[in-house]
């Protein structure tokens, strides 16, 4: 586990709005960014009174020197101030928090699959970004990254993910782009297809159905997953125990010992 974090003023240095709901902000945040790793999250108070009270959970989703950036969705009355915040302004923003993923080395035989569901490309794409900065990958092999959406304009990242030289495939609700179905059912045809001699290893982040999901196909098919789960937090650091997961080693915190687990640990109900 990483346990060093930081409580730092963080200047905004954009927040701006990609699509409908979708915002990107990029905030100042040296400490943070030096010990930043893929999977791990940032705890936002996202005003400046105690209205919202509880800190906002969100995953690293870019590192650009000192400067740390993250991709969110309005959902509610926190996120809803934190698209309202302007650029000069500080946030309060306590992080890296958790514990991130375990960064697989490559070999010629292995293929990495990297599925999204929604937000859930968030901490993949700086997964992503690690990995092929670390060169964990070979000159053979292909990031393969999967991503779901409910409609084409919902699709996040797709670009980002592709000029780092992943394949990327698309799987939408309606169809509008991509393969019609679920993220987990287009994951199902590829581990049908791709060649059994190939070892694969997955790196999921998405809601809780999709990464219940893959923790049977992973089970089915012999893979190790790590899947990164979203519970609801309130202190975001380990008191509270308000973010426990049942596990086959009993109950662990999310934002402690998560959020990334092996999949074969989660005890789903
Ligand atoms: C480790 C972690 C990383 C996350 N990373 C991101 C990210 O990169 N981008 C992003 O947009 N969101 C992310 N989230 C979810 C984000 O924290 C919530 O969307 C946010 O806290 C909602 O706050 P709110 O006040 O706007 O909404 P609230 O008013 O608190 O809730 C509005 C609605 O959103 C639902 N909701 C709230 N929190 C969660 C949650 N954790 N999981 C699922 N549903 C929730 C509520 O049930 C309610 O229906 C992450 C959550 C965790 C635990
Ligand atoms: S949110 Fe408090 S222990 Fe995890």
């Amino acid at each position: 586990m990483r346990e060093k974090a930081f409580q730092e003023k963080s200047k905004i240095i954009f927040n701006h709005r990609i699509y409908q709901d979708y915002f990107k902000m990029k905030m100042l945040s040296a400490r943070i960014a030096s010990r930043a790793l893929p999977g791990q999250f940032l705890e936002v108070k996202v005003g400046d009174s105690n209205e919202p009270l509880l800190r906002r959970p969100f995953s690293i989703y870019r590192l650009d020197g000192a400067k740390v950036e993250i991709l969110y969705e309005v959902l509610g009355k926190g996120t809803e101030i934190l698209s309202q915040r302007k650029t000069g302004e500080y946030l309060d923003v306590i992080g890296p928090l958790g514990n991130g993923f375990n960064l697989i080395p490559n070999t010629y035989d292995l293929i990495p699959i990297l599925v999204a569901g929604g937000m859930g490309v968030a901490p993949l794409l700086f997964l992503a970004e690690k990995l092929v900065e670390t060169k964990h990958q070979t000159p053979n092999t292909k990031y393969l990254t999967l991503i779901g959406a409910k409609t084409k304009k919902q699709i996040l990242c797709a670009e980002e993910f592709k000029k780092l030289g992943c394949v990327v495939k698309i799987a939408t609700d309606d169809g509008s782009e991509g393969f019609k179905g679920k993220v987990t059912d287009l994951l199902r045809i590829v581990l049908r297809t791709t060649h059994s001699a190939q070892r694969k290893t997955l790196y999921a982040c998405g809601p809780r159905p999709m990464l219940k999901e893959i923790s049977r196909l992973s089970t089915k098919y012999n893979i190790p997953a790590q899947i990164s789960l979203e519970e609801h937090m309130a202190c975001g650091i380990g008191a509270c125990l308000g973010c426990v997961v049942k596990t086959q080693q009993g109950y662990k915190r999310v934002c402690k010992e998560g959020p990334v687990f092996n999949a074969d640990e989660i005890i789903w109900g």
